[in-house]
């Protein structure tokens, strides 16, 4: 049986992201591909629990606690749910992965960002994802989009978001063949478009 591949969808909060990957999903499964779709923190089970003390625990949570809960649950989602399907050949789309921990808890945070990558590396045992599509939007808008009730992550402020966009854009231009910036200040129908356009050279 042919590989499957490997997709994970990245940008700040607020940027759009979630509607494009339902959106991927049904244009691919109308395609005749099998699709599954997750997301970090919280596939599924444990990642769940994870997900929960990471966006609503109400206490101090130091940054580099922070960084080990988001690493632990992308060690067990990468272990139990991206690798089998990928061997069963199908398309998984990840809304967030490694991505996110360089440029949340890295140039957001701004905790050491190769140490940041030598534990990612960690987490996943190496696997890579074979595209990643980075949502960019100023963050003016992205945070109108979130609205007033944000959860732990979102209410870290808007130098802490323009660290994390302007983080995203530099991975991008150190890793342009797995990294494509999509400009997500377009209407949903046009970023979709844009986005079939990058998936169509994958499959
Ligand atoms: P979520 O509600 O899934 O937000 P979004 O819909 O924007 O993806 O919350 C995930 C939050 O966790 C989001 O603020 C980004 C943050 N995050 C990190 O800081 N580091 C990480 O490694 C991951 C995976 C997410």
């Amino acid at each position: 049986m042919q590989k499957g591949l490997f997709i994970t969808f990245e940008g700040a909060d607020g940027c759009g992201k979630t509607t494009q990957i339902n959106l991927l999903k049904d244009y691919l499964e109308n395609k005749g591909y099998s699709v599954l779709l997750t997301r970090e923190p919280g596939g599924k089970g444990l990642g769940e629990k994870i997900r929960e003390i990471l966006l609503n625990y109400d206490g101090i949570v130091a940054d580099r606690c922070e960084s080990f809960l988001f690493l632990a649950d992308r060690a067990q989602n990468i272990e139990v749910i991206i690798k089998p399907a990928i061997e069963k050949g199908q398309i998984v789309l990840c809304d967030r992965h490694t991505d996110s921990s360089v440029a949340y808890q890295g140039y957001g945070r701004r905790l050491d960002i190769e140490q940041i990558k030598t534990l990612n590396n960690l987490a996943t045992g190496g696997m890579q994802p074979d595209l990643t599509l980075v949502f960019d939007i100023d963050v003016e808008t992205s945070m109108k989009r979130v609205g007033n009730e944000k959860d732990r992550m979102e209410s870290s402020g808007k130098e802490f978001f323009n660290r994390v966009r302007n983080g995203y854009l530099e991975l991008a231009k150190n890793e342009p063949n797995r990294m494509k910036v999509v400009d997500s200040t377009v209407s949903i129908d046009e970023i979709h478009q844009e986005v079939i356009k990058i998936i169509k050279q994958y499959l």
